[in-house]
Order: C-alpha cells, then sequence, then structure tokens
C-alpha cells in the first residue's frame, strides 16, 4: 500500500463560535477516489474548505498531513501550488469570462507561469472536452451565463483534468444537482482518473445515486462533524434503505 497522499489525523474545527469537526481522522493515498457523504450541515464542505486552507475556518486540534508535511500554516496559495484542488467557486456575477479564458488563468496560477499559449491551452481543452463528451461550444460560453447545475460541474471537472491536481476535491453546490449534473461527476471522475491513475480524489455529495456511478475506494459517512462509517460503494443500499440516521450517534 503506498504512503498517505492525505492523512486527517483527529482534525477538529470551528467557525465562529461553532465546533464543526469533532475529531475527524482520514486517509487518502494516491490514486484513490474517497466519497464523503452525510446529510445537510455535517461538515462535509468544511473539510473540503480547511484542507484548502480557506481563512474562515480555524484548525483548534489535529493535523492536516499532506505527504506526511504538516500544512495547517500554509496559505491556500501554498496549497494550491502543492496540488491541491478545490474546484473553484466563483461569484454569480463574473461575466465576459469564457471558459477557455478562465481555464487559461487558472492554469497559468497552478503553474506559476506568467503567460499560458493559448493555443496550447486551447488543444489540451479540446482534447478534454472530446474525452468528457462535451460539446466544443461550451469553451466558448461566458462563464455563468446561464450555465445549468451540470454545466458548472463540467465546467469543474474541466478545471480538474487540466489543472491536474495531486488532490482534488469536488464539493456539491448548495442549490442541489439535477441528473444531469450526477451523470457529469461521475463520468468526470471515472474518465480524469483514467487519464491520471495517481490523483487522489475525493467527491463531496449527499447523494447516493453517485456512489453507484463512481464506485469509489471508499465511502465516509459524516455525520456532526465526526466520521461515523466507512465502507465500500456498498454502503449506499444500506444509504439508501436507513437514511444517514442509522449512523447518529444516540443521544441519551
Ligand atoms: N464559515 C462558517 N462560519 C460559521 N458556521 C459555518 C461556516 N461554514 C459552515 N458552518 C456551519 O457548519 C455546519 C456544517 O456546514 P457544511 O460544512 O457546509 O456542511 P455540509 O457541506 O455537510 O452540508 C453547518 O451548521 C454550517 O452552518
Ligand atoms: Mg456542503
Amino acid at each position: 500500500m503506498s504512503a498517505p497522499l492525505l492523512e486527517l489525523r483527529n482534525l477538529h474545527v470551528r467557525a465562529e463560535g461553532n465546533d464543526i469537526l469533532r475529531g475527524v481522522d482520514l486517509i487518502v493515498r494516491a490514486g484513490e477516489v474517497h466519497a464523503l457523504m452525510g446529510p445537510n450541515g455535517a461538515g462535509k464542505s468544511t473539510l473540503a474548505n480547511v484542507v484548502m486552507g480557506h481563512p474562515g475556518y480555524d484548525v483548534t486540534e489535529g493535523q492536516i498531513l499532506l505527504n506526511g508535511e504538516d500544512i495547517a500554516t500554509w496559505s491556500t496559495d501554498e496549497r494550491a501550488r502543492a496540488g491541491i484542488f478545490l474546484a473553484f467557486q466563483y461569484p454569480e456575477a463574473i461575466s465576459g469570462i469564457s471558459v477557455v479564458q478562465f481555464l487559461r488563468q487558472a492554469i497559468a496560477a497552478r503553474k506559476q507561469l506568467e503567460e499560458l499559449s493559448v493555443l496550447e491551452v486551447r488543444m489540451d481543452l479540446m482534447e478534454w472536452m472530446d474525452r468528457l463528451g462535451m460539446d466544443p461550444a461550451f469553451a466558448e460560453r461566458h462563464l455563468n451565463d446561464g450555465f445549468s447545475g451540470g454545466e458548472r460541474k463540467r465546467n469543474e471537472v474541466l478545471q480538474m483534468a487540466l489543472l491536474d491536481p495531486v488532490l482534488a476535491f469536488l464539493d456539491e453546490t448548495d442549490s442541489g444537482l439535477d441528473i444531469d449534473a450526477l451523470r457529469v461527476v461521475a463520468r468526470g471522475v471515472r474518465t480524469v482518473r483514467e487519464a491520471r491513475p495517481s490523483m487522489g480524489i475525493v467527491v463531496v455529495t449527499h447523494y447516493v445515486k453517485l456512489l453507484e456511478e463512481i464506485l469509489p475506494d471508499q465511502v465516509h459517512i459524516l455525520v456532526d462533524g465526526r466520521i461515523e462509517h466507512s465502507g465500500g460503494p456498498e454502503l449506499a443500499e444500506e444509504i439508501e434503505a436507513k437514511g444517514y440516521d442509522a449512523w447518529r450517534p444516540v443521544t441519551t
């Protein structure tokens, strides 16, 4: 078994006085796909944000290790340069920037280059859009200009494929995903995984359906800031039958 790529040890996280994560242990190895599942408000997005170094969260206890090194004090930029990726949640109102322009900026930032060849980015992009079964016209669309949930997810999956991170988080949007968007995520994860076999991927979702399509190496059920159960994709059936309540600790 390879050494851990990401290791969370007894991670406790607080934001605005609330204890959100309360002792999370998690190991993701290179090439593994993990699904982080759980009800709304469990702390799934918080976990992704805190690994990315989002400034709104305080680590009050525990460690975040990337390839064995504690990165808890690193800035978001340093983490991005080290190859951690969290699909960029741009504000609703960015207008006038096309998908291809946006991706070119994102790749330049990740690879620390001033300028990137427009042609090269476009070739890469076209190749990936083809692999992911996307219409080439999508590259010219303006960000957020009437994007459906599926199109937003396409943009995120393209970012992940082109930026080639060592560890990628794909978080669900708060507004929920339609079936089209779920397919985009599932297909995107499978395709990127084939092409980038050493990437570690954590898919954050509360959709059981997604599990059946992605077939992750491990599934973790996060409830009230703790991973209450981990298993394989077969957990989908159990979650469907019992709901997340089955994993809520009994309170007396
Ligand atoms: N920046 C923040 N400041 C204060 N509370 C937060 C912040 N982010 C998340 N929370 C709270 O933490 C809990 C977990 O949120 P979140 O991680 O978004 O859950 P999930 O993604 O599983 O739905 C929620 O109660 C949410 O209101
Ligand atoms: Mg969330």
